[in-house]
C-alpha cells in the first residue's frame, strides 16, 4: 500500500483504470473499514483518504480535539484491501486566498445543518475537491451520516460529476451503538448512556413494525427513550428520506434520524423505515 502525500503523487498514481474512493478524516474504524473492503472488492484499486477538514468544523467544535491516529489508520486500510492512502494537509487543500465554495441548497439547512450551520459547504467543497484530485470510478459513503450522504448524491447528480455513489450500511457494536469516531470521547458512563440513541431508533422502528404510523406518535417515543440517556437532545426528526422534509403520517421511505449530546460528545444515528 502507497502513501501519497501531494495532489501531484495522486495524479501521478492514479493512471485511468477503475478506481475506488473513500473519503474519511481517520481515526478509523470497523465502519470505515467495512466501505474499504467493499470499494476493494467492486474496484480494480481503492483510494483511502485522511483528511480532517476544518471547514466543515464550527468555531465551538472539535477540530482541535479531533483524534488523530495515523499509524493505526494506515494498519486498518491495508488489512481492508486498500491499495494507497492520500494523506493532504491544510496548506495544500486551502491554500492562501481560497475563496470557492460548492453548496448544495435546502438540503443542509436542517437537522444536523440547524445545529451546524456552514458544515454542509465544508463537506460539499472538501468532497468536491477530493473527487477533482481523486477522479474516482466509484465513491463509498456510510448511512451513518444520512444527510451527508443525500447532500453528497444530490451534488453528484445536479453537478455532473462522472462517478457513481455508493452508500453502505451502518456499522453498530454489539449493544447497538453506531461506531464514531467521536465514540473516543465517551467516559465508561457516557458510553453506557450512548447506546441511547440506538435503543430509541429500534424501538421506533418496531412500533412501526407493528403498525404505528403516525409520526408524533413515534417522535414521542423516541424522546422519552432518549430522556432517560442523554444529556441534550439535539433533534429526533422523521423527515422524507429524499426531500428531508418533515412527515405527518409514514406514507414512503422515512428517515428518522436523531442527534443528541451525551457528556460532551455530539452524537447522530438513524434508521431507514418504508411501508
Ligand atoms: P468520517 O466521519 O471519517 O467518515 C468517513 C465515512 O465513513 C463517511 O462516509 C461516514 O458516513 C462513514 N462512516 C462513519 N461511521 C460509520 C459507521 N458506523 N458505519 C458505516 N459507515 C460509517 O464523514 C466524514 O468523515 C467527512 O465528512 C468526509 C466525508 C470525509 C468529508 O470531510
Amino acid at each position: 500500500m502507497e502513501t501519497l502525500q501531494s495532489i501531484e503523487a495522486v495524479r501521478a498514481w492514479r493512471g485511468s483504470g477503475e478506481l475506488g474512493f473513500v473519503p474519511t478524516m481517520g481515526a478509523l474504524h470497523e465502519g470505515h473499514a467495512s466501505l474499504v473492503r467493499r470499494s476493494a472488492a467492486e474496484n480494480a484499486r481503492t483510494l483511502v483518504s485522511i483528511f480532517v477538514n476544518p471547514t466543515q468544523f464550527g468555531p465551538n467544535e472539535d477540530l482541535a480535539k479531533y483524534p488523530r491516529t495515523l499509524e493505526a489508520d494506515l494498519k486498518l486500510c491495508e488489512q481492508a484491501g486498500a491499495s494507497a492512502v492520500f494523506t493532504p494537509n491544510n496548506e495544500m487543500m486551502y491554500p492562501p486566498g481560497f475563496c470557492s465554495w460548492v453548496t448544495v441548497e435546502g438540503l443542509g439547512d436542517r437537522l444536523c445543518g440547524a445545529s451546524r450551520p456552514g458544515h454542509f459547504k465544508g463537506v460539499t467543497t472538501v468532497v468536491s475537491k477530493l473527487f477533482h484530485i481523486v477522479e474516482p470510478t466509484r465513491a463509498y459513503f456510510g448511512q451513518k451520516d444520512a444527510q451527508q450522504a443525500l447532500i453528497l448524491r444530490r451534488m453528484v447528480r445536479d453537478l455532473d460529476m462522472p462517478l457513481e455513489l455508493i452508500v453502505c450500511p451502518i456499522v453498530r457494536e454489539p449493544d447497538g451503538l453506531a461506531m464514531s469516531s467521536r465514540n473516543r470521547y465517551l467516559s465508561e458512563d457516557e458510553r453506557r448512556r450512548a447506546v441511547g440513541l440506538s435503543k430509541a431508533l429500534f424501538e421506533a422502528q418496531r412500533l412501526f413494525k407493528a403498525g404505528t404510523r403516525t409520526a408524533a406518535v413515534l417522535r414521542g417515543q423516541l424522546i422519552i427513550t432518549l430522556d432517560e440517556y442523554v444529556d441534550k437532545l439535539d433533534y429526533a426528526e422523521l423527515v422524507d428520506a429524499d426531500s428531508l422534509q418533515p412527515v405527518t403520517e409514514i406514507a414512503g421511505p422515512t428517515l428518522i434520524a436523531v442527534a443528541a449530546w451525551v457528556g460532551g460528545t455530539r452524537l447522530i444515528d438513524n434508521v431507514i423505515v418504508a411501508p
